[in-house]
């Protein structure tokens, strides 16, 4: 156990809309797969976020996909329709049993989405050998759609929602000229590429203005470039990160490898998150990708507000407290199925590595 007074990860937080959280530690988004085959919130994904959201100040719920052409894989979790609301709600309440906050990552995979191609065919930006191009009413159902399932976060009880603009989903593929070749106003230039993001952040906040009550967030996430040529450049997502600071979201989470990556697409070498917090000077930024220890903390200390953890905090719930993350210690942890998780998915994410450190 480390001596964890003072430290600026326990200190209690406060948003800027408000919402007060009790750590600056967060669960990262994680889509584990666990829900019922049309997405309804499962025993399994009550029983994951109960054990994983007890050391947490935020436990963000991951890839929710607001329609039914948006979805990432079998099993993950819908906030595709009002039906969807009650069993958000439980997990919601689960969440905030433990003390911590619940957000909802609101998702649509685009081109690379889930679907049953007997029935639906996956949309982006432009056609793939697996997937066609949106036309621009469809562009604008999928900014309503991600309002729409804004509204039920907010019915089922979460507190707040994040856009998952990262990881290649849909928003960073309109961001990005490798996978947007589109010639109307949401392809080509960056003013144009950043049009559908910045939509639907619009709208989202809209809704939020409109119908939430309480404090509630709105955070992003995104990638911060592509490695491969013709892809998004970190001043592409700079520029968003500016727009993004100017709509006064509560955070913006950079989705990274290793949270102090040297950026490759930039001006300089430097870590992209350093980049990141010299640039925003009203944006509080989260980070993940890598965290595995104490002395992470210390480097990333000075520049991020929230600290965000997959791995370890799949392994070891208590992540927070000890802040180790090692084999010895996985191999003498709670079994796989206490943790809510299924043996076989375990030993496929240690075998993918990047766990011990
Ligand atoms: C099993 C698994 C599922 C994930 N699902 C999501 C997701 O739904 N949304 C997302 O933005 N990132 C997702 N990620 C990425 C994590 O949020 C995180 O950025 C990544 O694991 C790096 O952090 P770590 O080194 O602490 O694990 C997932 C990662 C893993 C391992």
């Amino acid at each position: 156990m480390v001596n964890t007074s003072q430290f600026k990860f326990d200190k209690q937080q406060t948003m800027r809309c408000g919402l007060q959280v009790r750590n600056a530690f967060v669960l990262a988004p994680l889509d584990l797969q666990l829900s019922l085959f049309d997405g309804t919130v499962s025993r399994n994904d009550l029983w994951f976020h109960q054990q994983h959201s007890q050391t947490v100040g935020l436990d963000i719920v991951g890839s929710a996909y607001v329609n039914v052409c948006a979805s990432t894989a079998s099993g993950s979790i819908s906030v595709a329709n009002d039906d969807t609301i009650a069993g958000l709600h439980q997990l919601a309440q689960r969440i905030h049993q433990q003390g911590a906050r619940a957000i909802l990552q609101l998702s649509h995979a685009g081109q690379r989405a889930y679907v049953d191609y007997r029935y639906r065919t996956a949309m982006g930006p432009s056609p793939t050998a697996t997937s066609v191009a949106m036309n621009r009413f469809e562009i604008q159902q999928v900014i309503n759609d991600f309002g729409r399932a804004t509204k039920r976060a907010i019915q089922a009880g979460f507190d707040g929602v994040e856009l998952q603009g990262a990881n290649r989903f849909l928003l960073q593929q309109f961001m990005s000229p490798y996978t947007n070749h589109r010639q109307d106003e949401f392809g080509g230039s960056l003013v144009h590429r950043v049009r559908v993001p910045i939509q639907i952040v619009q709208r989202v906040q809209q809704v939020v203005a409109h119908t939430a009550q309480r404090p509630f967030a709105v955070g992003y996430r995104l990638s911060p470039e592509e490695r491969q040529p013709g892809g998004l450049r970190l001043i592409d997502t700079l520029v968003l990160a500016h727009l993004l600071e100017a709509l006064q979201i509560d955070y913006l989470s950079l989705s990274l490898h290793q949270y102090h990556q040297p950026a490759v697409t930039g001006y300089t070498v430097s870590p992209v998150i350093q980049i990141f917090h010299d640039q925003l000077k009203t944006l509080p930024l989260m980070v993940a990708g890598g965290i595995r220890n104490q002395r992470d903390l210390l480097t990333l200390a000075e520049e991020s507000e929230w600290v965000a953890l997959g791995k370890p905090m799949i392994f070891n719930p208590d992540w927070p407290k000890d802040r180790r993350c090692d084999i010895e210690q996985m191999q003498l942890m709670t079994s796989p199925e206490d943790l809510g998780i299924s043996p076989t998915y375990v030993r496929q994410l240690l075998h993918k590595g990047g766990v011990v450190k």
